[in-house]
């Protein structure tokens, strides 16, 4: 278990957002959830995101994963990063916990760097909140003030920006961890062989948001108003603003309808942007289930997965993985015990109305029974 030592209240009225913020100790006896030898071996696989960065004096080479062996990197000068840690690797879960005082829709993924001396990614300013924790290991964080700066060497397809002038200068050591929200350029430079952490946490961005209109829109067939004018047109070549508006009014009215917006949102907050390790092999029918609870099993959800529930929701309803389920029957406390916790209880799951439900989800491969 893992307990952020962090006035959570004061975080959140006064950082949380807003100010990048050192926390030093803020993990007591911090203990790494993972080897440097066991991410090395989650990289070399396919369906895990991976990439290795080269520091190259005052420029970064960016090589993407999976990777067989390492030697070819030397002793010293390059990091590995890997997304996603916490869908495929079930002991990193204990280290989310210690952050879902954040909701989950907002969690993006925990990833896990090893880094070698002077290793680095270079500076950069991310879309994401990120608390970064160290874990094994010393690391030399600089934050920069929001702003805007400019690409490195004037190239606009570079991730990198330009050297900044740092309003934080820390070295961080094991347990300590560094809040960096949206918009703040920073960079994090190796001083000793270290392991370190990043819980990335994102809302979506208009783009991703009219995207999901859009899809979900066809999907459902729905969607086909027009504009109609309260008036005859006022000139040849001019659309006006009264039209402009009036066109434009058809999308406020899709955002008006509460039941659009929960199944749109619950969609689309409950993807992940990284693959799940979808569990192939879990598939039995309601019986069976009932007699592995009744033997003790214990029914967990996978890595990562995402079990929302939409405040106001006219229906039943769990969102995951992109997919509105009605549990027909179910009651609020239980839907939010389903949506709170990643393991389900046997007084829960063996309910008629749930027995079915967590049948489906083994055969999706969304949970799975484990030992208790
Ligand atoms: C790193 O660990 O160097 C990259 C993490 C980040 O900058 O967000
Ligand atoms: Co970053």
């Amino acid at each position: 278990m893992y307990k952020l030592n962090l006035d959570i209240q004061s975080f959140l009225a006064n950082d949380w957002q807003q100010a990048p913020k050192v926390y030093k100790g803020a993990f007591p006896e911090f203990a790494d959830p993972i080897a440097a030898d066991e991410l090395a071996g989650l990289a070399c696989e396919d369906e895990v995101s991976s990439r290795v960065v080269v520091t190259k004096g005052e420029d970064w080479d960016v090589i993407s994963g999976p990777f067989e062996d390492y030697d070819q990197f030397g002793e010293q000068g390059w990091q590995l990063l890997v997304q996603a840690v916490n869908h495929w690797y079930p002991d990193a879960q204990p280290l989310v916990e210690a952050f879902r005082f954040l909701p989950d829709w907002r969690f993006d993924d925990l990833m896990v760097s090893f880094a070698t001396p002077k290793g680095g990614v270079g500076p950069h300013i991310d879309n994401y909140d990120v608390f970064i924790i160290q874990g094994e290991g010393h690391r030399r964080w600089t934050v920069g003030p929001k702003g805007s700066y400019s690409r490195r060497g004037g190239n606009p397809t570079s991730m990198l920006i330009e050297d900044f002038e740092p309003i934080i200068d820390v070295v961080l050591e094991k347990g300590d961890v560094l809040y960096i929200p949206p918009g703040f350029p920073h960079q994090g430079e190796t001083l000793t062989l270290a392991l370190s952490y990043s819980m990335g946490f994102r809302a979506p961005s208009q783009q991703e948001l009219a995207g999901q209109i859009a899809d979900q829109l066809m999907d459902e067939d729905k969607g086909h108003k027009r504009f109609i004018a309260a008036e005859g047109a006022a000139s040849k070549g001019l659309v006006s603003v009264a039209e402009q508006q009036g066109i434009m009014q058809l999308i406020r009215e899709l955002c008006d309808d509460s039941d659009t917006v929960a199944k749109l949102l619950g969609k689309l907050l409950s993807q992940n942007r990284f693959d799940l390790d979808i569990q192939e092999d879990e598939s039995m029918d309601e019986a069976e289930l009932q007699a592995a609870l009744d033997e003790g099993a214990l029914l967990s959800r996978i890595g990562g997965l995402k079990v929302l529930r939409m405040e106001g929701d006219s229906e039943p309803r769990l969102f995951i993985a992109g997919e509105g389920y009605v549990i027909a029957g179910a009651t609020d406390e239980e839907l939010s015990q389903v949506a709170n916790d990643v393991t389900v209880s046997a007084d829960i799951a063996l309910q008629p109305h749930w027995q079915r439900f967590f049948a489906d989800m083994l055969k999706k491969g969304y949970f799975y029974l484990a030992e208790a």
